[in-house]
């Protein structure tokens, strides 16, 4: 089987190209990332070496580019993580996440197109990597409600606005073309190389350095928290059981207030409560996300595996010893970015 997997030097993208490898060590992986500030190479030196394993800097949304590599690979399966994937940024500047998130799934799909009207096509799947985010928020005191697959879509930010229109065209591309499509909404993901500017990273090193952590609001916002390989797991099934055209939420019943989180990544760290900062509330920040996974588990036999209290950990210490991983980006362009968004607040 060879698989496309875009978006593979970023945070999940990684964890899925290792995840596959080690799961399917025939299988013949391709990352293609354009290797944006969230894209890393050093996350991708353990398989560098793998002869199953190809990396290609190209951007997705470039057409000619990317033809050419499905032509010359003739994938089966394509799994699209590629995305701005930051909320904050999407606010500041939303231009590159429309860009992105949504021209680059059109290029992706006409590529897929162009592959399944082949004669004895071998194409099987365009899966796209979404997020529990096109369904907006729930309230805090609803603790009853959770999202759905049927859940209207109904976002917030340029960032799931984006999101939603992808995979507005990505149901489009299967009822217009017959492109076999899945798509995947998930919950927040924590666990190895996640980006230093999303909250659990973010919250660890500045508490390793002891500055200040900055909580948005009264910190009582809730994500949904799913350890990074136990969604691996479920793209794997979904790319190889899930039912062509449709849609599977993936979450864990893991609903946490962020201040919660904060405290514990403070305890586990012996740090003082002192260093959390409540800072000017993010705009239009969603109050809740909870998912309903029924749909996959009843359909597909998947659930987390990774308990929260045992991920968190593994997290923190992972970031302990992987500093080599973090500090350069910390010195780099990254610096930048953090006094602007924090300096202000
Ligand atoms: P990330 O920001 O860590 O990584 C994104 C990767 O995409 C980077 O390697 C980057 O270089 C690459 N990329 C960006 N633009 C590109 C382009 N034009 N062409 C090729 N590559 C490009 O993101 P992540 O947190 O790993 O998220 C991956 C996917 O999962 C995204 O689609 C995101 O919307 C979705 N998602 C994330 C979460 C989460 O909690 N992080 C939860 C649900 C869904
Ligand atoms: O729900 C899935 C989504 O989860 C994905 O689609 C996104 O790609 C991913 O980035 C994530 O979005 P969030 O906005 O939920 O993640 P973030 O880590 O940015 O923020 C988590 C919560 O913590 C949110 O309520 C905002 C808050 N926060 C965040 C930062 C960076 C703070 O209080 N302080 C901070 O400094």
């Amino acid at each position: 089987m060879v698989i496309v997997v875009t978006g593979g030097a970023g945070f999940i993208g990684s964890n899925f190209v290792f995840h596959m490898l080690k799961e399917h060590p025939d299988y013949r992986i391709i990352c293609l990332d354009k290797l944006t500030y969230a894209g890393n190479m050093s996350t991708l030196a353990p398989v560098m070496d793998n002869p199953n394993f190809r990396f290609v800097k190209e951007d997705i949304c470039d057409r000619d580019a990317v033809f050419k590599l499905f032509e010359e690979e003739q994938p089966e399966i394509v799994v699209n993580f590629a995305a701005e994937s930051h909320v904050d940024r999407s606010i500041e500047d939303p231009g590159i996440f429309l860009t992105t998130n949504i021209l680059g799934t059109q290029v992706l799909m006409d590529a897929c197109r162009m592959l399944m009207n082949k004669e004895n096509s071998t194409f099987k799947r365009y899966h796209q990597v979404s997020t529990d985010e096109v369904y907006g928020d729930l309230p805090l005191d609803r603790p009853d409600l959770l999202f759905t697959e049927t859940t209207p879509i109904h976002t917030s930010s340029p960032y799931s606005s984006s999101k939603a229109g992808a995979d507005l065209l990505v149901m489009a591309y299967n009822r217009t073309y017959g492109l076999p499509v899945t798509i995947s909404r998930c919950s927040n993901n924590y666990g190895p190389y996640h980006f230093p500017e999303k909250l659990i990273p973010l919250m660890i090193i500045n508490a390793l350095h002891d500055e200040m952590l900055p909580v948005y609001g009264d910190g009582l916002n809730v994500r949904d928290w799913l350890y990074v390989e136990d969604h691996c797991k479920a793209i794997d099934k979904i790319i190889h059981n899930g039912r062509v055209g449709e849609v599977y939420n993936v979450g864990g019943h893991n609903e946490m207030a962020n201040i919660d989180i904060v405290k514990l990544i403070l305890a586990e760290l012996g740090k003082p409560e002192s260093l959390i900062k409540y800072v000017e509330d993010r705009h239009g920040h969603d109050r809740r996300y909870a998912i309903d996974p029924t749909k996959i588990s009843q359909e597909l036999g998947w659930s987390p595996e990774t308990k929260f209290a045992d991920g968190i950990k593994k997290t923190i210490h992972w970031y302990l010893e992987n500093q080599a991983w973090w500090q350069p980006i910390i010195d780099g362009e990254y610096q930048d970015y953090y006094e602007k968004m924090y300096s202000k607040k």
